[in-house]
């Protein structure tokens, strides 16, 4: 359902509103290179103004290292939040200027600890070393902790990091700087705490100095100045629009601690329905649409990578995560590829490498030494269970040739997933070769493409279920032949009973039962033939899409002498096992959402809004399962 409505939603660019300090936001990745010099130190600066150049959001790290004393860091000055840490290390440059950085996140740490890491930023040798950081719009590090070591900053010392920091370990360290450029604090600051000298250098203090009412953070003492719940760093007033950033969201300048919901619940279709006024999470900001080269999830964020068993798709123009059909599509190296470029054969060396793989890029040759090893090169016998390994693969790009095969295995069962051999190499003119095996059947039920190449099934003395015919079928390119001879004739086949099942059309089969028919003569369940559905009788009942069996809901009631369902999902039933709701038949029904029906029947057993919202969810994901 959700994939559906995504398509309506145009991808536009990504505009949304910064907090502190209410201008247009860049938003750019950062980095995670830590104190690795990227070429020489002019690449390595010039890579740095690349990266963060009048970036106002930075997602994930912000890493300033190798900066020598002449270089400009102005650039610096457009940063206002970062999602990860800030590294600050071996820096000779006199300034750092970050005086707009107001949050540090800390969605990622430096050691795995602190979201500030500030060291070695002095050079005993030269004496020359970094005397001012200017983090005086710093006031929120969300999480982690700060260390500062082997440096000579001044006036870090004054600063008070408990009223920066919310759950980390301070390690500030003791010695004092012995710097001789160090200036005082301004008279004017709280307590004597500031980034450098001048009043505009002062530390803002939005929580140590706060009345005891504020539950997070405040712009003054008194108890009217406590900032919004959702606010984080400080605000300028009362109101969730008032912060200086977002704990959680940031919704077109008003902080939220989600999104607002791409779907919402229809009261009068029973429906959850695409919301107008949704939105996608994509950092701590809502967007109308994700940026591109993100990827959609229906969960309603934008992501860099698609995680646990999905896969990135492109639907329409749109980078999205589909749930895997069983294993999630891997692409391994065949041979000719990587690490097989020059590998002969697939042997017991290198066949654990196809672990899970479904698609080979490249080709499959099986030859006497994949099966019985190889002295000269040391390749032992193969354990003929290795093969299973192939079991997963539906795609070979190049060609899949096979010239030995062990006694014990009747068919090329192996190979028996795999759908499309394209041959984008071949060996000669040959993309599919079966020669010389003791096999009685093929078994490849899936193969459903040979996009170029030539087929050549020969010399197998006891191979029966060979019709060139439909071979033919499963050509796309227009000069591909099929050359099938030496195998075991039609008469000896007939003989040992070595013909298609019944359930099989003219088309032909792979090999022996109703698994193997190309195609059924009536109906099809789990992948093999069948003569009738479950339509009027059996367990479970079925109804026909396509000449394939498909079970009918399970909320749908069996029905005895009439049809149970007349297609799948649940608004199809004939009857409803439990309730119906609206089309749909459900295992319980839904409250109507409006003032009325609270009070109505149904509800009175429940006790609270908290039991209330649970069994409206319940009710919403039965919806959602349609
Ligand atoms: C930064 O923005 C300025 C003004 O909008 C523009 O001239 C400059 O090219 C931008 N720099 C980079 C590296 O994008
Ligand atoms: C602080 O440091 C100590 C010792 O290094 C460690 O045991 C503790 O878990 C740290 N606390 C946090 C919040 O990282
Ligand atoms: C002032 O700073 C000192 C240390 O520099 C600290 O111990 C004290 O708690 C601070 N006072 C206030 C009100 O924050
Ligand atoms: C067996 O595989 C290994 C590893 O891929 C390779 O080095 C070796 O040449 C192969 N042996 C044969 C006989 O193909
Ligand atoms: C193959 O897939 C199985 C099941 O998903 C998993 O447990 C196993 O670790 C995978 N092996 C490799 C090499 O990817
Ligand atoms: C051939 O197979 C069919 C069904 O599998 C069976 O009914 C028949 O008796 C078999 N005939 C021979 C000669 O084995
Ligand atoms: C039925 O099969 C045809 C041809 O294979 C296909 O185009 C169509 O989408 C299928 N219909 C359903 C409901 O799966
Ligand atoms: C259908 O028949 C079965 C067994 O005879 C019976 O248990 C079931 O209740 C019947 N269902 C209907 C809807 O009549
Ligand atoms: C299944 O139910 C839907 C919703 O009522 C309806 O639009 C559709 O035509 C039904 N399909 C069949 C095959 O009855």
């Amino acid at each position: 359902m959700a994939a559906r409505f995504l398509k309506w939603i145009s991808l536009i660019s990504l505009l949304c509103l910064s907090f502190c300090g209410l201008a247009e936001n860049k938003v750019c990745q950062g980095v995670t290179n830590r104190l690795n010099l990227l070429g020489s130190k002019e690449d390595h600066y010039r890579n740095m103004v690349k990266t963060y150049s009048n970036c106002t959001v930075v997602l994930e790290n912000l890493e300033i290292t190798y900066m020598e004393d002449h270089r400009d860091l102005s650039f610096l000055r457009s940063i206002k939040e970062v999602g990860g840490y800030v590294l600050i290390a071996l820096n000779t440059v006199s300034r750092i200027p970050l005086e707009n950085l107001c949050i540090i996140r800390g969605h990622s740490l430096y050691d795995g600890r602190f979201a500030l890491s500030v060291f070695s930023n002095y050079d005993k040798s030269t004496n020359k070393g970094t005397d001012q950081i200017l983090l005086t719009s710093l006031t929120e590090i969300l999480k982690g902790g700060v260390k500062f070591f082997n440096n000579q900053l001044c006036n870090v010392e004054t600063i008070q990091w408990s009223d920066i920091v919310n759950a980390g370990n301070i390690t500030i360290d003791p010695t004092p700087s012995k710097n001789k450029n160090c200036g005082k604090c301004d008279s004017s600051c709280f307590n004597g705490s500031c980034w450098a000298p001048g009043p505009q250098n002062c530390q803002t203090l939005t929580k140590l100095n706060c009345a005891q009412q504020c539950s997070r953070r405040c712009k003054g003492p008194s108890p009217s100045d406590c900032c919004n719940e959702h606010c984080a760093a400080g605000c300028t007033g009362p109101r969730a629009e008032d912060c200086l950033a977002c704990r959680d969201f940031q919704d077109n300048g008003v902080c939220k601690d989600s999104c607002p919901s791409l779907l919402r619940y229809d009261p009068n279709l029973y429906q959850l329905v695409p919301n107008p006024h949704g939105k996608y999470s994509f950092g701590a900001t809502c967007v109308k649409s994700c940026p591109r080269n993100y990827i959609i999830s229906d969960y309603g964020a934008c992501l860099r990578t698609c995680s646990g068993n999905t896969y990135e798709v492109d639907v329409g123009g749109v980078r999205k995560c589909a749930r895997c059909d069983g294993l999630c599509p891997k692409v391994c190296n065949g041979l000719g590829t990587g690490e097989l470029a020059h590998v002969l054969s697939i042997n017991a060396t290198n066949i654990g490498s196809f672990e899970n793989c479904t698609i080979i890029n490249g080709n499959i040759d099986i030859i006497v030494t994949s099966i019985y090893g190889d002295q000269f090169t040391k390749t032992p016998k193969m354990d003929p269970e290795q093969l299973n390994v192939f079991k997963t693969v539906k795609e070979i790009t190049g060609y899949l040739w096979i010239q030995t095969w062990p006694d014990t295995m009747s068919s090329l069962s192996p190979f028996e997933n795999l759908e499309v051999v394209q041959g984008r190499t071949k060996r000669g003119s040959r993309s599919l070769v079966v020669a010389r095996l003791h096999i009685t059947h093929l078994g490849l039920r899936s193969l459903k493409e040979i996009s170029d190449g030539d087929v050549f099934v020969s010399k197998n003395s006891e191979l029966c279920y060979t019709d060139a015919k439909h071979w033919q079928k499963l050509f796309k390119s227009p000069h591909q032949t099929v050359n099938i001879e030496g195998n075991a004739n039609a008469a000896t086949c007939a003989l040992r009973n070595d013909t298609c099942d019944r359930k099989c059309t003219a088309d032909g089969c792979w090999g022996p039962g109703p698994r193997m028919c190309i195609s059924c003569r009536d109906y099809k369940r789990d992948g093999s033939c069948v003569d009738s559905c479950n339509i009027l009788e059996g367990e479970p009942r079925e109804t026909v899409v396509n000449k394939t069996c498909i079970k009918c809901h399970p909320e749908c009631q069996p029905m005895n002498g009439t049809a149970t369902c007349s297609a799948p999902g649940s608004a199809n039933c004939t009857k409803c096992a439990n309730f119906k709701d609206g089309l749909f038949c459900v295992s319980r029904l839904c409250p109507k959402m409006s003032a009325a029906s609270f009070g109505g029947p149904g509800l009175h057993s429940l006790h609270g809004p908290g039991e209330l919202l649970l069994w409206l969810c319940a009710c919403l994901l039965d919806q959602l399962a349609v």
